[in-house]
């Protein structure tokens, strides 16, 4: 999926997803676990208010387990529960509809003391591109495949999917843009994928990774490719990384751009192992 935001395409999002509010119960906000902080999008609390939300921290088989706990108490010391997710898993479903439920109990409570014939919760996924959101939809929906009819007014054309007796979970995900601003985040998002590859400079972004990985996990990067890589300066790790791949261009040059994409395409399949790019310290290089 190719999206460059432009302040048009922002202002429509946020437009659609500001009318989609009037009718939502309880919002999923997806994140990318290696990048919690990062993955943010930047007005996401002004549009939702103070709607019950659930924070999942999503791709968390990608994630290192250790940082991703640490990442769950900050957020807890902030008063925000997380639920870490991998989105393609079939527990992932019992787990957010519990935490959903959870989650959008004080409304329920509420309809039942004003006597009201309580309706199902109603919710949507948000998030930043390439989070997950689709998959997460799909996995909520298997074996509750019943489509409910169009609403009246503003909703026309939405469809929903009925999940147990109590949830409804709208069918399309509210897509939202990543943070541009921060250099550092921009970085981390294009190392993720969640800023397409034609919109950053693979160069820094890569070179960042592998210092990252130097750093944080130089036990994933010599396994990955070879004992002897030198994890000093990325110049010099991406050179060795070439020579290996046998990255070379016609007349004997190396490919460093060839070498750039194996590394991104590495880390992205996740066969450094699980790795966070960021921690509630700040660390990060990426
Ligand atoms: P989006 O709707 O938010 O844009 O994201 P989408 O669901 O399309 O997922 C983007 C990519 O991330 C997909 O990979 C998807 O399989 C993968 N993905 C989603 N959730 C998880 C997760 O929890 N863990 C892991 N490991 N991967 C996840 P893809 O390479 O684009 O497609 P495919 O190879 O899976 O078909």
């Amino acid at each position: 999926m190719i999206i460059q935001w432009y302040p048009g395409h922002m202002a429509k999002a946020k437009r659609v997803i500001g009318e989609q509010m009037k009718i939502i119960d309880v919002v999923i906000e997806l994140r990318d676990a290696r990048i919690p902080a990062a993955s943010e999008n930047p007005v996401l609390r002004e549009l939702i208010q103070q709607k019950p939300r659930v924070l999942v921290l999503n791709k968390s088989d990608l994630a290192d387990p250790f940082v991703s706990e640490a990442w769950k108490q900050q957020f807890a010391t902030e008063g925000t529960e997380c639920v870490l997710l991998d989105s393609k898993a079939k527990s992932s479903r019992q787990e957010l509809t519990r935490r959903i439920m959870s989650a959008g109990r004080p409304i329920l409570e509420r309809w039942e003391r004003r006597g009201l014939r309580a309706r199902s919760l109603r919710t949507i996924i948000l998030g930043i591109p390439n989070v997950g959101k689709s998959t997460l939809i799909n996995t909520m929906a298997r074996g509750y495949v019943a489509a409910i009819a169009d609403r009246p007014g503003k909703t026309r054309g939405q469809q929903w999917v009925k999940i147990g007796k109590q949830l409804e979970l709208m069918d399309t995900p509210g897509v939202l843009w990543p943070k541009f601003d921060d250099p550092q985040a921009a970085r981390m998002l294009a190392a993720t994928g969640a800023i397409v590859d034609e919109v950053f400079d693979a160069e820094e972004v890569v070179a960042g990774l592998l210092r990252h990985l130097a750093e944080h996990y130089p036990s994933a990067l010599r396994q990955r490719y070879g004992e002897e890589i030198p994890t000093e300066e990325a110049a010099a790790m991406l050179l060795y990384i070439a020579q290996r791949r046998g990255c070379l261009l016609p007349g004997g040059t190396v490919d460093k751009e060839k070498a750039r994409r194996i590394v991104l395409q590495d880390f992205r399949q996740g066969r450094f192992g699980r790795v966070s790019l960021e921690s509630p310290e700040g660390w990060n290089e990426a």
